[in-house]
């Protein structure tokens, strides 16, 4: 019998519609410097939060979902690289038993540094957000000019041998032709995971919501005459549909939010960074989790997250625009 895993390594945190939760999507800091349209279209207001969470309740938060049997976090904001601690948080999650992934989700600031740190400091795949590979068409959706910069940073990193990347390009009527067929191209070659990612609605975006929003569904077709095919799932595939190419070593998945049953193969939660449990990315409100991580109270962190999880609803109800607390993804990254 192999006993170099803990007890606690069988326990999955199941869900009143059997749905089993392996994946913590934690962000660390809302801060952005981008101003994506659809999300942040005035940057973020405020003042840099004060009120993010330590070291040390990390620490405490990612210990608890590990005994529950979490093998996968990853980091989000916000840009989760403003945060000048981000090596050491890479570090915590890495050292956690029972986690086999850490993952990252950057809007590619600083990418040419960061890249290179984060390889280093063990990160297991890095998604960068690029919603077009014209510079002026990135420009215009995020306010940053620096898409020549994160590419080069790509390019770079592949050709040192790390290939764990996923690219997210958020679907835009307007931006479309920059999007879809450029990306796929760049990809022939390249061992990058793209993901098309239908544009949802959220607390703020409303408006451009109706404007850009285009269906997921367009490009699954266009895909399936181009002769890609659909990956199998695995019980961990979370609701993005994959497809692959024999001419192709790059992959393409596209997340539909809005396509029937997309709820179903929910494997995640989500903590802000200011520690509030999210059970959806579309929940009315959060559950607090401060007063455990402030306590360090791993035991009772645990208990009270077994409890939450059959609060879960069985599905978003975004058709009917209820976008719940979502204000903006910059909130919960995404
Ligand atoms: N709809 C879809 N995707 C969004 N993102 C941010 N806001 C939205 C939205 N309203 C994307 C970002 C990033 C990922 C975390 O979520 O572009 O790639
Ligand atoms: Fe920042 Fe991401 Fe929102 Fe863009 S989508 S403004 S990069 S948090």
């Amino acid at each position: 019998m192999d006993h170099s895993l803990p007890m606690q390594d069988n326990i999955i945190l199941t869900d009143a519609y059997r749905r089993q939760f392996s994946y913590l999507r934690l962000s660390i800091t809302d801060l952005c410097n981008f101003k994506c349209n659809y999300c942040l279209p005035d940057g973020y207001q405020g003042k840099s939060s004060q009120n993010e969470l330590s070291l040390d309740e990390i620490k405490t938060l990612v210990s608890s979902f590990a005994e529950l049997g979490f093998k996968k976090i990853r980091l989000t904001g916000g840009e989760p690289s403003l945060r000048k601690d981000l090596l050491k948080i890479i570090e915590i999650c890495k050292s956690q038993l029972g986690i086999e992934r850490v993952c990252i989700t950057t809007n590619g600031y600083k990418l040419n540094q960061f890249l290179p740190e984060w390889i280093a400091a063990g990160i297991d795949q890095v998604n960068i957000s690029i919603d077009s590979l014209s510079p002026e068409q990135f420009e215009l959706i995020t306010s940053s000019s620096d898409l020549p910069m994160i590419m080069a940073a790509i390019h770079s990193a592949i050709e040192d041998g790390f290939t764990a990347i996923k690219i997210n390009t958020v679907l835009l009527r307007e931006h479309l032709d920059s999007q879809v067929k450029p990306l796929i191209d760049w990809v022939k070659d390249k061992p990058i995971a793209l993901r098309f990612i239908e544009l949802m609605q959220t607390g703020e975006n409303t408006e451009l919501f109706n404007r850009q929003h285009v269906s997921a569904n367009k490009i699954k077709s266009w895909l399936v005459a181009q002769a890609w095919n659909k990956k199998n799932r695995s019980i961990h595939s979370g609701p993005a549909i994959e497809y692959e190419h024999t001419n192709y070593l790059g992959s393409v998945g596209i997340i539909a939010p809005y396509s029937k049953n997309f709820c179903d193969s929910c494997n995640r939660l989500r903590v802000t960074a200011q520690g509030q449990l999210h059970l959806c990315l579309f929940s009315e409100d959060g559950k607090d989790l401060r007063p455990f991580l402030q306590a360090g109270d791993v035991a009772q962190l645990t208990q009270f997250l077994r409890a939450s999880i059959y609060e879960k609803l069985p599905k978003h109800y975004l058709q009917q625009q209820q976008t719940g607390a979502t204000r903006n993804f910059s909130m919960l990254g995404g």
